[in-house]
């Protein structure tokens, strides 16, 4: 069944992890997808093994520079001929330091200028083409959250602050939600644990997929999820339902 047929997709962060499970996803449920990061050679050939150029679409894209979300969202449209998902998904972490005190100022600047200022960006661009779409209302905005929206002390301070992302762009039709996960083997994870994938693995549990994230976005981008909107969907195994403090449950 294609979920997405005749669907225009725009992915950030899509050269790697959950970026890169959602193209796969898209593409494989009739979408076509421009995925945009800055990791070009890797970007380029993740886009060359999902399909062909009618289909998908690598572009250089820093979500931070707004000339490049721009001209990014402009050639998925110019190229496709529309846009009805966009999923902001780059996002990057900075070492584990999880006490205020320690944390460098250049970290947190950072964090919150690819997080916070490139999901603004993001949506900005997509509310632009797809309010300015002539004869035609609707689109779908979803923003790659985590627990950390939900539960505090599991991950660093700028990036806790980065994933509360809200939006009322309802009058156009438009719908924003979030997918905020517990933790998975990608490279930002690699990154915050100072570990290999492997050992994530063993630390998480092999439960949780990045394809589990390309799931959750198909549903939100795809007409099923028709009146859902300002909804965070939490993918944690029920990480967040209890307090892990207590430690009453062994996860
Ligand atoms: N891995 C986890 O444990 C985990 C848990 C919860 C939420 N998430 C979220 O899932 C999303 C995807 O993360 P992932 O784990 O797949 O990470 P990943 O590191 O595998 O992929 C992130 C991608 O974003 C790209 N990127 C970084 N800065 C960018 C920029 N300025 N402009 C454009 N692209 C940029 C990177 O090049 C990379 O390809 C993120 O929003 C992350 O916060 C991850």
């Amino acid at each position: 069944m294609c979920r997405l047929e005749g669907k225009v997709a725009f992915i950030t962060g899509g050269a790697a992890g959950a970026g890169e499970a959602t193209a796969r996803l898209f593409v494989h449920h009739g979408a076509k997808v421009v995925i945009a990061d800055i990791r070009d050679e890797l970007g380029r050939t993740v886009a060359n093994s999902i399909g062909p150029d009618d289909v998908i679409t690598y572009v250089h894209c820093d979500v931070c520079q707004e000339n490049d979300v721009r001209s990014a969202v402009d050639l998925a449209v110019s190229k496709y001929g529309r846009l009805d998902v966009m999923f902001n998904n780059a996002a990057v972490i900075h070492r584990n330091r999880t006490r205020i005190t320690d944390v460098d100022a250049a970290d947190f600047d950072r964090v919150l200028n690819v997080n916070l200022a490139g999901v603004f960006l993001g949506i900005k661009h997509a509310a632009r083409v797809m309010t300015a779409a002539a004869g035609r209302r609707g689109g779908s905005i979803i923003n790659n959250g985590s627990v950390a929206t939900v539960v505090g002390g599991v991950a660093p301070h700028a990036y806790i602050a980065s994933k509360s992302a809200a939006a009322e762009l309802g009058q156009h039709g438009i719908r924003v939600n979030s997918i905020s996960s517990f933790g998975y083997a990608t490279a930002l994870a690699c990154e915050f644990f100072r570990m290999e994938g492997k050992q994530i693995e063993q630390l998480f549990g092999p439960v949780l997929r990045a394809e589990d994230i390309a799931h959750a976005a198909i549903y939100l981008g795809s007409d099923e999820s028709g009146f859902v909107s300002g909804h965070n969907l939490v993918i944690d195994g029920a990480f967040t339902t209890v307090n892990n403090g207590f430690g009453l449950f062994k996860q």
